[in-house]
């Protein structure tokens, strides 16, 4: 790619699941293998840009001449990107984030028949909404790319995060099925204020080059 139109730009991009741990030994996850993420970060390298992946558990190499933070939890992962969205011209949320985790994380492994442990009952609590909160901090001229992760109804879903999410395009796809978590390629919707279209099947990285057009064409 020759384009370095993002040359002097800072991205940042979330990427990948977090994990939320039950005990020492176990955690609560989801399937995102961090493909979609890591994609963005190279692409966004390769125009130019400075930047800054933050990244769940993945099994993927670090990109070259990307800073890679590396994080588990959703709570660490809203610090990171905090950090790396207040210096940011465009941030973009991949991340499939835990919506919940567990009350505690118990020091030692649970084991059945202990008098103190329900194997049958994990209490939840909720997770920050990583993209909701910094969406809602954004600055003006700040450009938010936030996905939408949907089994149904994917574009009336992803309107409605465009708005509550402070987002200036979101990325719609349906999964479920086999789709988007872990594959190599992908078939969105692209929600903005102005319209909603939808793209063809592609590899995600060439996804990854027609996300950063849009968010570069919100760019001041
Ligand atoms: O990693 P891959 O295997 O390539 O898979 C790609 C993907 C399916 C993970 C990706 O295409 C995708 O859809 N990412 C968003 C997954 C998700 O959590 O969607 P959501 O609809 O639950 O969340 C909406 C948006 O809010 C997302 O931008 C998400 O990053 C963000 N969010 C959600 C919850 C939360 N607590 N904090 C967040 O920031």
């Amino acid at each position: 790619d020759m384009r370095r139109d993002l040359a002097g730009r800072r991205v940042m991009v979330t990427a990948g699941p977090t994990v939320e741990p039950i005990d020492p030994v176990r955690y609560l996850t989801n399937r995102s293998s961090g493909k979609t993420g890591y994609a963005l970060a190279r692409a966004a390298a390769a125009r130019g840009a400075d930047v800054t992946l933050v990244s769940g558990p993945v099994a993927l190499p670090e990109p070259e001449g990307v800073r890679t933070v590396h994080v588990e939890t959703a709570r660490e992962m809203l610090s990171a990107a905090q950090e790396a969205f207040a210096t940011a011209d465009v941030a973009v949320f991949s991340a499939a984030v835990a919506d919940m985790r567990p009350r505690e994380a118990a020091a030692r492994k649970l084991k059945k028949g202990e008098a103190d442990v329900l194997l049958g009952t994990i209490e939840l609590v909720e997770n920050p909404d990583i993209l909701a909160t910094l969406g809602a901090a954004k600055r003006p001229g700040q450009v938010v790319v936030g996905f939408a992760a949907e089994t149904d109804d994917v574009v009336a879903n992803a309107q409605r995060k465009l708005s509550s999410k402070h987002a200036d395009l979101i990325v719609g796809n349906e999964v479920g099925g086999g789709r988007a978590f872990g594959t190599d390629d992908n078939e969105v919707w692209f929600v903005t204020a102005e319209e909603t279209y939808g793209l063809p099947l592609m590899p995600k990285d060439r996804l990854a080059d027609r996300i950063l057009d849009v968010a570069a064409s919100f760019l001041p």
